[in-house]
């Protein structure tokens, strides 16, 4: 593994994340909704960066289908507890990818009648997006590669390391061959 965003760079990305969402929400509040487990620790970080009157709630989404297949179902195994009416909504995760899952459960959200909905992802890694979606805030941009740390993890580790690694073809290979 190779150290691709170390700590220090992203606390210096969050900060400016932070105060790009602060002077675009100005005057409203900010009804963050974190997409567990990957984005606990972004949504952590960057909620301390906002200054701006936050409520923040917690989700979890499982998608199923293989990347291949253009079949993906995203289910919604614990959705928002309070309500959203009127409300502007920043969903927050570690990372988009096809974009699927966050496409899918922002509609599930627009459907709670919310004032606005935007998503904020640590990562934006665009090889694979199927459509013409974007983050509206993104920390950092790739192109492809597979990453862990700060949130993300492979097969549920890694995801407590400070820093952002991609992990190399050789890496991976070696635990199919050595798990
Ligand atoms: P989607 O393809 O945008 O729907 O992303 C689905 C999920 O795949 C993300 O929320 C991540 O949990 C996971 N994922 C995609 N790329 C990576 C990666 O490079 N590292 C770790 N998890 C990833
Ligand atoms: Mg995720």
């Amino acid at each position: 593994m190779k150290v691709l965003f170390p700590a220090s760079v992203i606390t210096q990305r969050v900060r400016e994340l932070g105060k790009k969402i602060t002077s675009e929400y100005q005057g409203k509040d900010l009804y963050i909704v974190a997409v567990l487990k990957g984005g606990f620790m972004f949504a952590s970080d960057l909620v301390r960066c906002v200054d701006l009157p936050i409520r923040i709630e917690f989700v979890r989404l499982s998608s199923y289908g293989c990347s291949d297949s253009p079949q993906h179902e995203v289910r919604i195994l614990s959705d928002i507890e309070g309500t959203i009416t009127g409300r502007h909504v920043l969903i927050v995760d570690d990372i988009m990818d096809t974009g699927h899952s966050l496409v899918a459960f922002r509609k599930h959200l627009e459907g709670k009648n919310p004032a606005s909905v935007k998503i904020c992802t640590m990562i934006d890694k665009t090889c694979r997006r199927e459509g013409p979606i974007r983050p509206d805030y993104c920390g950092f941009r790739i192109e492809d590669g597979f990453i862990v740390g700060y949130g993300l993890d492979y097969a549920e580790d890694y995801r407590a390391l400070p820093d952002i690694y991609v992990i190399e073809p050789a890496d991976s290979q070696r635990e199919e061959e050595h798990p």
